[in-house]
């Protein structure tokens, strides 16, 4: 029988859980609890501990988030700052509006940023490495660490996509200045619009943080600094800590997942898939996303939806350095092959192993033929 699997069905988000959410969402209209109140406070402290860091900022997205870890570096106008080009524009963007400069460079085989061939993008006016931990898989940080030392770099990292994911058993979001994180409706832990944290073990930058997301007041409600009004909904945040509960459940189920595509689709020469789940100790990842690469990637796409199964090419098949009318131009072979092969299959929470099994059969199915 055909089966319809969208790649995210958001109409599933609400109707996964909708019974706490309406009563959640009830009693905190009827409090009039919308602005910088308890949910939200019990988000921060839930998060920072489940981080292990001391101090987490509900705030109105990653992007700000990301401007905000920029500035704590002590980013100028005219800096440099490495990211990969395999990147949402919000990483490049977050670095133009702090004055700053992207510098793209390429991923490697794992689709994060490749230190390797970053070193060549070193200039005098370099003060940033962001890594990003794409797909929910955290980079290798024994590199990023050692090539932010030898060229006294600061690490700010995109950890947007990388909530519980791990490299060497630390979390990703706890390696550089700040962790920032994404809540949008498709992350894997998300709420019902647009939200994000920072997340930071200094007691100074805690402070500055305190006032940059809400018009620069102090704690004591005087304005103090130049800040901007990004405060995450309490609302949002109320959603947030009834997700975060089972965050651990989720990611267990995505890891599931991932496992059935791998024993369904690993012996396929024709695709190439993320690493397995316990394929690295080193890593720990959570499958924020499924992206493979994948010969023939347009066919079997229209394949696929043809199907009924939703695929998806990140950031609309563009990497950065491919956004002309941004003007970020880099020469980067690796990524520009890379683009023409990867595709991300269905993973989140709302789909089944059954569909992800049928999933796998109709692209083996499609390679047969
Ligand atoms: C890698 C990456 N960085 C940054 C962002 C920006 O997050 P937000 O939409 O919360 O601003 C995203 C969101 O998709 C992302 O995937």
């Amino acid at each position: 029988m055909k089966k319809n699997i969208p790649f995210f069905k958001y109409s599933a988000v609400y109707a996964e859980n909708k019974k706490a959410y309406t009563k959640v969402l009830e009693d905190v209209l009827e409090r009039g609890a919308f602005i910088l109140q308890r949910d939200l406070s019990e988000f921060e402290k839930n998060l920072a501990e489940y981080l292990g860091q001391k101090y987490a900022f509900g705030i109105a997205n990653a992007t700000d988030g990301l401007m905000m870890a920029l500035r704590l570096a002590g980013l100028k106008a005219g800096d440099e700052v490495i990211l990969p080009s395999h990147t949402f524009v919000a990483t490049a963007a977050a670095v133009h509006f702090v004055g700053g400069v992207p510098v793209l460079v390429e991923c490697g085989g794992d689709h994060l940023i490749d230190v390797d061939e970053a070193k060549k993008s070193v200039t005098s006016k370099t003060k940033v490495i962001m890594p990003v931990q794409l797909n929910g898989r955290t980079c290798n940080m024994d590199q990023v660490n050692a090539f932010a030392k030898n060229y006294g770099l600061k690490i700010v990292e995109d950890s947007a996509q990388g909530l519980g994911s791990k490299f060497k058993g630390r979390l990703a979001g706890t390696f550089g200045v700040a962790g920032t994180f994404s809540f949008y409706p498709a992350k894997i832990l998300n709420c019902f619009g647009d939200g994000g944290a920072i997340v930071v073990d200094q007691d100074g930058y805690a402070e500055a943080l305190h006032q940059m997301r809400d018009h620069g007041r102090n704690t004591k409600g005087d304005i103090v600094s130049w800040g901007l009004n990004s405060r995450l909904d309490n609302l949002q945040a109320a959603i947030l800590n009834i997700k975060l509960k089972s965050f651990d459940e989720a990611i267990s189920y995505r890891r599931k997942l991932a496992d059935v595509y791998e024993k369904t689709l690993g012996d396929l020469k024709q695709v190439k898939l993320p690493p397995a789940p316990d394929a690295d100790t080193n890593h720990f990842d959570t499958y924020q996303n499924y992206e493979i690469e994948a010969q023939k990637r347009n066919e079997l796409q229209a394949f696929l939806k043809e199907e009924g199964i939703g695929t998806l090419i990140q950031w609309g098949g563009k990497p950065l350095h491919q956004l002309n009318s941004l003007g970020l131009n880099a020469t980067l072979p690796y990524t520009d092959e890379l683009f023409k092969k990867c595709l991300m299959l269905p993973m989140n929470t709302l789909i089944t192993e059954e569909d992800v099994a049928y999933v796998c059969q109709k692209i083996r199915t499609f390679y047969k033929a």
